[in-house]
């Protein structure tokens, strides 16, 4: 029998199929089109491969930056067989999306200045040099955009408008918000009367995977209706926060974005280019803003909800990012540590599970509640790393690895026993394999 090619020669096979010349889908049927922090991550791990290649896929991630600094999600793909998601975002509703290239109109976490990173790396001097002279005014102008558009009482934190721009699609303290709150009454009339059941059978994603690994119906039908409300206001946030459904200071995305900053102001640094004072000021005021995020009786950081400041007080991954942003002290960082020590919340077999196993919602299989990802796992082993716990970030690095070792190169991954979920060869796992692999 041929002996199974090893990790590494498997993982770049992942990354090869899903290769769509200047970008890499995330992966097969469910997801053909160009993803923002998807690829970053891709970047991160296919610079050990081809550097060039590394910089063309976030490159072609600024094609769909529009022009007042946004930089969103998705770019969709050209090809008349996806006119139906092109449509469903109408993005040249808006005046600054670009002209040439149908985009959504929302964004996803800020992971575009640690990929730059990551390849600079990868460069001697002189040709980092240009790399980041290359990529910096679109760099600049996306974290202006964050502060202007998504800070409009200059009080530190970014606002959120969609589930899915946090990337962790339904991520409990969100869904909490909006079975409790947030629920259209058409929508709740349809959940009475189960007739959820019934649409369900139309619905594309649970094609490519099995229904419960998956939002439920009700729940994607509150993420389309919110996205037909942004629509409807032409993704002008203005007219999105005179009544918004969804507006929080989302903890993972903050976190990912303190750490942007730090990268953005060493980006700007090495360059010797003065950032403008406004930006710098604001950059500071995220950071010290990032505390009243802090709970004492729990000795955790929560999401907040941006009109009442009310903590979201729901455990999730984005628990631990504060690791990642690398600004928090370093007692509380151990406090994090010690949720990721313990069994019964984050410390299961493989970790780090989205959701601590002590949770209402925990859910081995399901999505954003409960599973292992791989993207999570590789922010908190570089978190952990910086606050000099490289014990446990060994032993997640190892253990991460030996889960995929086990199941093959999958969306996520039960904590308990590492058998997958969510659609196969999926690239954002095999890219940061291979970083993995590399360090
Ligand atoms: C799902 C994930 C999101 C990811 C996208 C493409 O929507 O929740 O984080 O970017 O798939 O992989």
């Amino acid at each position: 029998m041929p002996k199974k090619p090893d990790l590494l020669t498997q993982a770049t096979e992942v990354l090869k199929m899903n290769d769509r010349g200047n970008y890499t889908q995330p992966a097969h049927n469910l997801y053909p089109h160009q993803w923002l922090w998807d690829s970053c991550f891709i970047a991160i791990g296919l610079r050990h491969l081809d550097v060039e290649r590394a910089k063309m896929e976030l490159l072609s991630l600024l094609r769909g930056q529009w022009h007042n600094g946004m930089v969103p999600n998705i770019i969709f793909r050209d090809d008349p067989q996806y006119h139906f998601d092109r449509n469903l975002w109408r993005s040249w509703l808006n005046p600054f999306a670009p002209n040439d290239i149908s985009t959504t109109g929302i964004t996803q976490p800020p992971m575009f200045a640690e990929a730059v990173v990551q390849i600079g790396k990868k460069l001697e001097w002189p040709e980092r040099r240009l790399w980041y002279r290359m990529v910096y005014p679109a760099l600049l102008s996306y974290h202006q955009w964050l502060y202007n558009e998504r800070d409009p009482h200059k009080e530190g934190l970014i606002l959120l408008v969609h589930p899915w721009e946090t990337g962790l699609d339904n991520t409990p303290p969100w869904m909490d918000e909006m079975h409790e709150h947030l629920m259209p009454l058409w929508i709740r009339l349809i959940e009475k009367t189960r007739l959820d059941r019934v649409i369900t059978l139309f619905r594309r994603d649970t094609k490519s995977v099995h229904a419960d690994q998956r939002f439920s119906t009700i729940e994607s039908l509150v993420l389309m209706d919110t996205q037909r409300r942004l629509r409807r206001k032409r993704y002008d946030i203005n007219k999105i926060l005179d009544h918004s459904l969804f507006a929080i200071e989302d903890l993972a995305f903050n976190s990912i974005f303190i750490r942007a900053n730090e990268h953005l102001r060493e980006i700007a640094k090495s360059l010797k280019e003065e950032l403008p004072p406004e930006l710098l000021e604001r950059m500071k005021k995220t950071e010290q803003a990032f505390e009243d995020l802090w709970d004492m009786y729990s000795a955790q950081y929560y999401s907040r909800d941006f009109v009442t400041h009310k903590l979201l007080k729901t455990p999730s991954i984005a628990t631990l990012l504060p690791l990642y942003a690398g600004h928090i002290d370093k007692s509380r960082a151990e406090k994090l540590l010690r949720l990721i020590e313990n069994e019964h919340s984050f410390g299961p077999s493989y970790p780090v599970p989205s959701v601590p196993l002590n949770s209402f919602w925990f859910q081995r299989k399901l999505y954003w509640q409960g599973p292992t990802w791989v993207n999570m796992n590789w922010l908190i082993i570089d978190g952990l790393n910086r606050y000099g716990f490289k014990d446990h970030a060994e032993a997640l690095r190892e253990s991460t690895l030996e889960m995929v070792k086990k199941s093959g190169f999958y969306e996520y991954f039960d904590p308990l026993d590492a058998s997958p979920a969510g659609v196969a060869d999926f690239s954002w796992t095999a890219a940061l394999v291979i970083d993995l692999l590399k360090r």
